[in-house]
């Protein structure tokens, strides 16, 4: 099934905010297949965000991620990475809709609490990058029956 990379970036974890972030993504009824600790370096981050190593942006955004260690996960489910895109909301938190977690919880563009994979390879390539396939779990979720139909679950 889908995989998507979630990050919640060092001001989730300074605000106490990680609970919450993975409250909303397991009520939504995502599985959750892998999560960790890690301290990011230039190196993984200039991987990551090759996009934007250009923008003007770019310096704050390296120095910011690396300013404490952020809890990286990975969720799995029926065409999640889209899911979580809404769910996250637009990447300007005064944007983005009320009932969002960036919309609800945040403020600053540069502090938004989150990463969410924009597209469905992202989702692969990027889980791929932060895990080992040794720390990405498969497991049955017994509540599948009641979140999916049939069709939607293979
Ligand atoms: P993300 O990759 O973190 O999930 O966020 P996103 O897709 O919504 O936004 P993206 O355009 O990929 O930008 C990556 C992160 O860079 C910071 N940013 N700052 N100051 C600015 O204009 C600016 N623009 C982007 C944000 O922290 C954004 O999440
Ligand atoms: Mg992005």
């Amino acid at each position: 099934m889908e995989k998507t990379l979630i990050i919640a970036k060092p001001d989730a974890l300074q605000r106490g905010l990680v609970g919450e972030i993975i409250r909303r993504l397991e009520n939504k009824g995502l599985k959750l297949v892998g999560i960790k600790m890690l301290s990011l370096d230039s190196e993984l981050l200039q991987e990551h965000y090759e996009e934007h190593l250009e923008k003007p942006f770019y310096a704050g955004l390296e120095k910011f991620m690396k300013a404490s260690p952020v809890v990286l996960m990975a969720w799995e489910g029926y065409e999640c990475v889209n899911s979580v895109r809404l769910l996250v909301g637009d990447t300007n938190p005064r944007k983005a809709d009320a009932g969002t977690i960036r919309g609800d919880l945040s403020i600053g563009t540069g502090r938004n609490l989150i990463h969410a994979s924009d597209s469905k390879s992202k989702g692969e390539s990027e889980v791929k990058l932060f895990f080992d396939p040794s720390e990405i779990f498969e497991y049955d979720k017994a509540e599948y029956m009641h979140i999916y139909e049939s069709h939607e679950r293979e």
